[in-house]
């Protein structure tokens, strides 16, 4: 079984939805995480994950959306959290890449979803872009388990957060041809650690690379982190579904 953790196919550029997640299925994906980044997305991650009982949600609030939100104590995403069922909060946590203006609205959000996290005993999808430091400093001792989505970090910091217990999501980068370190990653860090995933619809993987991403796709960072490891892609296909199991319960 193939399982794509983590992509948005709400997203308005898909046309026929339909069609993206039958093509899925044709592709070996059983099981795909819809990702909220706001209180519009979770919805519509919402009625994507109500009306397929083999996509499951997680709903949350991004780092670079936090200048819109209106109430600091997030009570839509509360509401959601009461209701609905829920395997994850995400994606939440920092960026640094398009703005820096607003860093300590970023971190207060971050830490009020992770006290969300603990108090419905969730796991969290970080998202960290140019904000590796500050993200650990902030996880490290939190209480809570999760991954970091996309990972896009050091091989040292890899091994420092498997070594917590956070899993690292492997997604379309690591086909790449000049993405050295992630491919390192994969070599170096324990199978136990990594789980698919395919950001749709960013970031497709060779050969689709700059072309709309789909779940369908997970199947190219599988095969990728199988001949990285030297491996067949049913081992890789068995361990992460363990993987996913232990952190999310799905
Ligand atoms: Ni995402």
């Amino acid at each position: 079984m193939i399982i794509d953790t983590h992509m948005h196919i709400y997203d308005d550029r898909y046309l026929d939805k339909e069609k993206v997640i039958q093509n899925a299925l044709d592709n070996g994906v059983e099981k795909m995480i819809v990702i909220g980044y706001d209180k519009e997305s979770s919805l519509k991650a919402l009625e994507l994950a109500k009306k397929y009982d083999f996509i499951y949600l997680a709903v949350g609030l991004h780092p670079s959306e936090v200048l819109k939100e209106e109430d600091k104590d997030l009570g839509w995403l509360t509401d959601i959290l009461d209701k609905e069922k829920v395997i994850a909060i995400g994606e939440i946590g920092l960026d640094y890449y398009w703005d820096k203006s607003f860093i300590d609205e970023q971190k207060h959000y971050f830490k009020k979803q992770i006290e969300l996290a603990k108090k419905y005993n969730l796991p969290i999808i970080i998202h960290n872009r140019d904000a590796m430091q500050d993200t650990f400093d902030i996880i490290k001792d939190c209480g809570v388990r999760g991954v970091l989505h996309c990972y896009g970090g050091s091989l040292e910091m890899a091994r420092e957060l498997v070594k917590k217990g956070w899993y690292l999501g492997i997604g379309g980068v690591v086909t790449f041809k000049n993405a050295r370190i992630i491919k390192e990653v994969v070599k170096e860090i324990d199978l136990r650690y990594l789980i698919t995933e395919t950001d749709s619809p960013y970031l497709a993987p060779t050969p689709h690379r700059g072309e709309l991403n789909e779940p369908a796709y997970t199947k190219y960072v599988v095969s990728e982190i199988a001949s990285i490891k030297g491996i067949t892609i049913d081992e890789v296909e068995k361990q992460v579904e363990e993987n996913v199991k232990n952190l999310f319960g799905i």
